[in-house]
């Protein structure tokens, strides 16, 4: 009996190493995926020939929970060319997609004309609120030259809620919820112009 009760323990210890084990090696490589990942998107957002900075260097921290609606922290990256801001790109969490969060990257000239939004995390429904994906379909690029006067914002809607954003076949719970982020993410741009683009530091 006491010797199968080692025996059990052992087993257990073993066990739980393992599994301790498997995290810490997958923990770092499912983070460095992810970088790598936002990297590509920053890169797609923002081509490499219209800053001169390390994107993934040159960040702003939001942790004021209420200044996009959600309890998300939002990473503002900064794209500088010769000391000049050309362009940032916020990573806002839509709270409330058909299954939960949106991760975006909301790209923003220093105008305040969109350059492209991306969808880099999300678990809408295959076939219904995943064509938020790029290799899905083309509906994530109607927001490319968009901004705050264009157009006006009662239109920053789907169309079904009157607005000129197209909602998919069956499923407007998803771009409706990613509208309104993009949305968020303008207004907060040009509520916090100065600071942002401010690159003296
Ligand atoms: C299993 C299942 C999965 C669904 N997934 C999504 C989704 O990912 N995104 C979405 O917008 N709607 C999804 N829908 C549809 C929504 O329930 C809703 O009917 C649709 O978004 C239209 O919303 P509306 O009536 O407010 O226009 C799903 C429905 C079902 C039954």
């Amino acid at each position: 009996m006491i010797k199968s009760g080692w025996v059990l323990g052992l087993f257990s210890l073993i066990g739980i190493g393992l599994v301790s084990l498997t995290y810490l090696v997958t923990h770092e490589q499912i983070a460095e995926n992810e970088r790598l990942f936002v990297l590509k998107n920053l890169h797609e957002l923002i081509p490499e020939s219209l800053h001169d900075n390390d994107l993934l260097e040159n960040t702003v921290q939001i942790v004021d929970s209420s200044a996009f609606g959600s309890e998300h922290e939002v990473t503002i990256y900064r794209a500088i060319k010769d000391g000049q801001l050309i362009a940032l790109v916020a990573s806002p969490t839509a709270p409330d997609g058909y299954n939960g969060s949106i991760k975006l990257l909301v790209a923003i000239k220093k105008n305040g004309e969109l350059m492209g939004v991306r969808a880099i995390s999300h678990h809408e429904t295959p076939g219904l609120g995943d064509a938020i994906d790029t290799n899905k379909s083309d509906w994530i690029y109607s927001f490319n030259s968009k901004s705050l006067q264009e157009p006006e914002i009662k239109q920053w809607r789907v169309k079904r809620d009157g607005g000129e954003f197209d909602q998919f076949t069956g499923a407007t719970i998803t771009p409706r919820a990613v509208v309104k982020m993009v949305l968020k993410t303008l207004q907060y741009y040009k509520a916090n112009h100065n600071v942002l683009t401010n690159t003296d530091e």
